[in-house]
């Protein structure tokens, strides 16, 4: 079945940050994207705000110049001639009020001109230090007001909060001058087409949810691997480390999407409120819990492939002392009724062999070794079922089958469903989902304010236990390779080892 998909309402999109690298690289594409699907209306305006002085005119030629440098955008396109028409700029510094009530004239003048009702959709893409200023100054100059009319939307960027205080404090500020339905706390894992496919393979399927328990599944499986290192972004992960940068958003948002509760409804309260339930009961560990169940490690140097790689200290704008994680590895517990007993074990890293992402999850074996007198092999089978979420999304079975021949042998088999094979990918950046959302006010892919307190409060602990004088140092591991030995140790403890990724 298919739905037929709505344009979104007319609307403004403010950008804040409107000349960085994520405006340039996946925001602009996202919305050309948008535009080529036919899902923008007619009635649709792009403001850039910067404190780079162009004129609009200026703005559009730099973006114009930006994207065909990157390759992020087919300039020639009609989606890119479509909206260019539609971009704008608004020079102003974000701590500057009078910057924010001439935006306001700004908004004004727009929504004549495009008749855009005026709905605004302002999306924070800036440093995070600059969340809360914006914020402020965009209720101090009655931006956020939806009483005159058109609906108001705030889309912030991760990090969201840099520890439990920070996180709980940049809640406060948003929450003192936006609702929370105004409220669109963005992570891009969510706009991955397998992380949405979790929730539509459990509760669309009669044949998963009867066995997504602890008396069929022996345990989960998170990773997200990278080969990449710290590109240019050396300054800002040498102060943020894996934990941050990935656990509190993108991992946790699988780990809920796993382990929640059927939602009553598809409402996005709903579903937001059984996502924030799995975090509430993940089992907060105390200093010696972190330092036996939490592993951390950085990248020395090596290869991948033929390319020889430089270690993470070696890496630009990197303190050659540097002490902060590339890898992190952890077993959690969540505390309810489904999944009391069941360990999740999630690791995340840099410059290792191969880009994955993925959840394995592993069933109880057989209760008995049937075959065991017979000639032949008949090791007891492990049956994974595992969830690719990139590269190459898809959905993969794992069981036992017979060798063909005399002897009872078993060999494990995959079954193995590719979207590429069944699906036409339209080019995505994974925001397009994001943004369309937004413009028509459904939160459901976003977090709620509990959900990311909820996180740090498990992982807070882990921070707090790394500063602690017992906490062992970083494990190396090579660049181009598994992780470090750590890792493995972590799950070998409990007799189990990590699905090979790929
Ligand atoms: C970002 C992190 O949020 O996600 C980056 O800050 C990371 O460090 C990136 O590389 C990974 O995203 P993706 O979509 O490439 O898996």
């Amino acid at each position: 079945m298919t739905i037929e998909t709505k344009k979104a309402p007319p609307s403004t999109l403010v950008i804040f940050g409107g000349t960085g690298d994520l405006t340039k690289r996946l925001l602009l594409p996202a919305v050309v994207n948008l535009a080529r699907a036919k899902l923008l209306p007619e009635k649709f305006a792009v403001l850039g705000v910067g404190r780079r002085d162009y004129s609009s005119e200026e703005f559009r030629a730099e973006l114009t110049r930006s994207a065909r440098e990157i390759g992020s955008i087919d300039t020639k396109s009609p989606a890119w001639r479509w909206l260019a028409g539609r971009i704008d700029y608004h020079k102003g510094d974000f701590d500057d009020p009078a910057a924010f009530r001439r935006l306001g004239e700004a908004l004004e003048t727009i929504a004549r001109r495009h008749r855009t009702e005026r709905n605004v959709l302002f999306y924070l893409a800036t440093a995070p230090e600059a969340f809360p200023v914006i914020i402020e100054n965009l209720g101090a100059a009655g931006l956020t007001d939806e009483k005159a009319g058109g609906w108001r939307r705030v889309v912030i960027e991760k990090p969201f909060g840099t520890d439990l205080d920070s996180a709980r404090a940049l809640n406060r500020k948003i929450l003192g001058i936006l609702d929370e339905r105004q409220a669109f706390r963005i992570d891009h894992y969510l706009g991955k087409e397998t992380v949405q496919n979790i929730m539509m393979l459990r509760f669309s399927n009669g044949i998963f949810e009867p066995l997504w328990n602890r008396d069929h599944i022996d345990h989960v499986q998170i990773s997200v691997a990278e080969t990449v290192g710290v590109e240019t972004r050396g300054k800002l992960y040498d102060k943020v480390g894996a934990l941050r940068d990935m656990v509190p958003n993108h991992l946790f948002q699988v780990l809920a999407l796993i382990a929640m509760e059927a939602p009553a409804s598809f409402d996005a309260d709903a579903v937001r409120t059984e996502k924030a339930k799995v975090l509430q009961a993940v089992r907060s560990y105390d200093c010696e819990g972190c330092l036996d169940n939490v592993v951390r490690g950085q990248y020395r140097a090596g290869r991948i492939g033929r390319q020889a790689m430089p270690g993470y200290r070696g890496e630009p704008d990197v303190s050659a002392r540097s002490r902060t994680e590339t890898y992190v590895a952890m077993k959690l517990l969540v505390d309810d009724w489904r999944w009391a007993g069941v360990p999740f074990y999630l690791r995340t890293g840099k410059r290792l062999a191969a880009k994955s992402s993925q959840v394995a999850i592993q069933f109880k074996q057989a209760p008995l070794a049937l075959f065991r007198d017979l000639p032949g092999d008949h090791r007891m089978v492990r049956n994974f079922l595992v969830l690719q979420i990139q590269p190459d999304e898809g959905v993969s079975l794992q069981f036992g089958v017979k060798v063909p021949g005399p002897a009872m042998t078993v060999e494990e088999v995959n079954m193995d469903f590719s979207y590429r094979d069944r699906f036409a990918m339209p080019p995505s950046t994974g925001y397009e989902t994001l943004i369309y959302d937004c413009m028509r006010g459904d939160a459901t892919l976003f977090q709620r304010a509990d959900f990311v307190e909820s996180g740090w409060r498990v992982l807070q602990p882990m921070l707090d236990a790394w500063r602690d004088p017992r906490a062992p140092g970083l494990a190396g591991y090579a660049a181009g390779g598994e992780g470090p030995k750590v890792a493995d140790q972590l799950l070998a403890r409990d007799g189990r080892t990590w699905h090979t990724l790929g």
